[in-house]
């Protein structure tokens, strides 16, 4: 595929094709300021562009206009960077679309939730959001979808909104391409800056624009494709992962019956070269791997059902109920029920070291043991309230009187638990541990009744 005269889409490599594309007076709307949204907004503020973020919700726009990133976390170098932009005046943040009249590239990065009882895409905010940049679009301008959407999305959602509320046709009278994120809370300033990119317009001349654009930021490859292969290729990479997880967690199920321990068995397997056991744990979060796949899926409705990554999701849907299991099996050994025992959750963020609480196992974990009757405790050093759940912050304070504690997130300050403190702390002392936390034989040492996926 060629673009135009000036470059080859096969050869495009970031550093063998340098556009040089001029940023004075250019301006970039980011359309949704959450974990994507915020630090896409400062990396195109850092590299030259006038940035203004658009979202609804007035509080994280006030924050962000004073330079404080929305959301907590141990995130290297987002704070300083978005403090620096804000400052010299390179980033602001608005709840009026208006702005997008004077835009030069808009990039969407609303959340795209699934909706599992219709099972579809539920796209409130990406339409909403498409609606009020369709009112607002001018001609010329690059708009790029960097959410995660099912295949065919941007062709056939975004595009005819984009048209029907600007009257202005893509790909002649405004330029429109995907460019999928790849971040993930933790290194997010790394990942957008040093992970290859899959860039994929509705017609050529969009994903040249579009290569241009990211060009400015990315140090990692740029490949351009048109827009269903980039869609097809996010959700299958999330996919690929989710099933990956799921096959490790059959393996730790496996394990457990039989009395083996599924990390030596990882350890054993990945010896190969070529092998790549990933871990188990008590359950996938995030708002991306849990509905990724059946973006993907919708994708194929009514062409191709996939079973694979619909057992896999089972699967991995069903750790927190065997965490909850692992409680009742240990608090049994020890003479208890579950029914009024105190049992304290560590971690009800999703990932380690975030504040991130979406589709976390925490929350059905939570809900399993209170339906047995157990009188969980949350503990979490970073989330302060999510789904109505307010963490404690001090974690002996959330042991204290427990009679089991279950290890939701590998959050660093769980790696360093004094046992014979939280020993003395605890009514009955049990550790179930959903992600490898704890050395298994130092507790059973110090006197705790044990539990571990896998193990
Ligand atoms: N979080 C990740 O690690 C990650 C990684 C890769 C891809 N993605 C994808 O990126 C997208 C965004 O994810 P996120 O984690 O940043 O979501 P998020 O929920 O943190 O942020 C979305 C933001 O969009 C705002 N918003 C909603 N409707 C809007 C509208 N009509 N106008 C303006 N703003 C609006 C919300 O208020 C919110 O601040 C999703 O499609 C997700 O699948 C996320």
């Amino acid at each position: 595929m060629t673009l135009g005269n000036s470059y080859n889409l096969r050869e495009v490599h970031r550093g063998t094709w340098c556009l040089g594309l001029d940023t004075s007076g250019k301006r970039l709307v980011v359309v949704g300021l959450g974990y994507v949204g915020v630090p896409v907004a400062a990396k195109f503020a850092e590299a030259g562009l006038q940035v203004t973020g658009i979202d609804i919700v007035e509080r994280k726009v006030e924050l962000i206009n004073k330079g404080t990133c929305p959301f907590t976390g141990d995130e290297p170098g987002l704070a300083d960077l978005l403090e620096k932009m804000v400052r010299n005046g390179r980033l602001n943040a608005t709840t009026d679309y208006s702005v997008i009249q004077h835009a030069d590239y808009v990039l969407i990065v609303v959340e795209t939730p699934f909706d599992l009882r219709s099972r579809e895409p539920y796209y409130k905010a990406l339409r909403s959001a498409c609606k009020s940049i369709g009112k607002n679009l001018r001609s010329g301008t690059l708009v790029v979808v960097e959410s995660t959407v099912a295949p065919g999305t941007t062709n056939n959602i975004v595009r005819p909104i984009l048209e029907a509320e600007s009257g202005l046709k893509a790909g002649e009278d405004f330029f429109l391409a995907t460019a999928p994120e790849r971040v993930m809370p933790g290194k997010l300033l790394h990942n957008i800056t040093y992970l290859d990119r899959n860039i994929g317009g509705i017609n050529p001349e969009s994903t040249g624009r579009a290569l241009e654009l990211y060009s400015l930021i990315a140090k990692g490859n740029l490949h351009p494709t048109d827009a269903i292969t980039a869609e097809v290729v996010k959700t299958t990479e999330n996919a690929y992962r989710d099933v990956q997880i799921a096959f490790a967690n059959e393996i730790a199920l496996l394990c457990e019956n039989i009395g083996v321990d599924v990390y030596e068995v990882r350890e054993l397997v990945n010896k190969l070269e070529d092998r790549h056991m990933l871990m188990p744990g008590a359950g996938v979060g995030g708002h991306c791997l849990p509905k990724d796949s059946w973006l993907l899926a919708f994708g194929t409705r009514g062409k191709h059902e996939p079973k694979l990554i619909a057992v896999a999701r089972e699967i991995n849907d069903g750790m927190p109920r065997h965490m909850s299991e692992l409680c009742e099996s240990a608090l049994r050994e020890a003479g208890r029920g579950v029914y009024g025992s105190r049992i304290t959750i560590l971690g009800l963020a999703y990932l380690r070291n975030t504040d991130d609480t979406r589709n976390s196992p925490a929350f059905p974990l939570i809900k399993a043991l209170e339906v047995l009757g157990a009188i969980p405790t949350v503990h979490d050093p970073y989330v302060r309230e999510a789904n109505g759940i307010k963490p404690l912050a001090d974690l002996d304070e959330a042991i204290e009187g427990s009679d089991c504690i279950a290890i939701v997130t590998e959050h660093s300050q769980y790696y360093d638990l004094d046992l014979d403190h939280v020993k003395s702390l605890m009514r009955t002392p049990i550790i179930v541990d959903g992600r490898k936390v704890v050395d298994k034989e130092e507790c059973i040492k110090k006197g705790f009744i044990f539990r571990g996926i896998g193990r």
